[in-house]
């Protein structure tokens, strides 16, 4: 399988990376001019192809001849990054890739979700105050979702809960919503939602869906863990 991962420098980039690797896949990875250092780790193994994600030509060139393409969508700025990275994927990769995104549990598929307070606090708090700074667009990342979701590719989104560091704990477990009492403890390692991600990939059950994921040895996991 070759896979083009689209924001291979970050941390979740990296552990992807990583995962794809493990699996012998060929990988080919986009990340910005200034970022190329961060992949050092992974030289002479992966082909990196610098450039801005939102940029049309560099995604066309990165995901010619993928089988898939994981993709690591960030609101950064508040010029439509997310946008331009997602419809530029969906534009150009190639007929019958399998893509997967990343967002966080905000993005909603059906309107379905449950939110708590916090989560809403956050979104409506920090998310204008971070629009203010220049910072982040948290409706970059929405509208890029929509067009995923509006769009006649093989695409899954994977919502992450909380992140943390640490080691591996297995693959996440997931529900459609979020509020489902198996998401409750709200935390997943970034390690394991990146093999999330490239798991996704040969998971056709995933197409067309937007897990909610959460750690498996959270104490929400395992208490409405079933039949495993
Ligand atoms: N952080 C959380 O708690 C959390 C929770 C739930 C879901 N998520 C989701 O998980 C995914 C990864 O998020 P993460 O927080 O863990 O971050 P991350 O993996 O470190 O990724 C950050 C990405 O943003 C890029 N970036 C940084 N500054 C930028 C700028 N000014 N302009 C353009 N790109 C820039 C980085 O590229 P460079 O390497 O070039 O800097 C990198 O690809 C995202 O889809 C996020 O929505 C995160």
């Amino acid at each position: 399988m070759r896979v083009c991962i689209v924001g291979a420098s970050g941390k979740l980039g990296q552990y992807m990376v990583e995962h794809a690797l493990d699996r012998c896949y060929e990988v080919v990875g986009v990340c910005r001019e200034q970022s190329v250092g961060k992949l050092d780790a992974f030289k002479g193994r992966i082909t990196v192809i610098p450039g801005a994600t939102d940029d049309r030509e560099v995604i066309e060139k990165a995901v010619a001849g993928c089988d898939s393409v994981l993709v690591v969508l960030v609101p950064r700025g508040i010029h439509g990054y997310s946008t331009g990275t997602a419809q530029a994927v969906l534009d150009h990769a190639p007929q019958g890739a399998r893509l997967v995104f990343s967002s966080g549990w905000h993005i909603t598929l059906d309107g379905k979700d449950v939110y708590s307070w916090k989560l809403k606090a956050l979104v409506k708090i920090a998310g204008p105050l971070a629009k203010l700074a220049r910072f982040a667009d948290l409706d970059d990342q929405v509208e890029a979702c929509r067009r995923v979701f509006a769009s006649d590719t093989r695409w899954t989104l994977v919502r992450g809960s909380d992140l943390e560091e640490g080691a591996g704990q297995g693959l996440p477990v997931w529900s459609r919503h979020v509020g489902d009492p198996i998401l409750e403890s709200n935390k997943t390692r970034r390690v394991d939602f990146a093999l999330f991600m490239v798991e996704a990939l040969e998971n056709d059950e995933l197409v067309h869906e937007a897990p909610a994921i959460v750690g498996r040895q959270t104490p929400s996991a395992l208490a409405h863990a079933v039949g495993e």
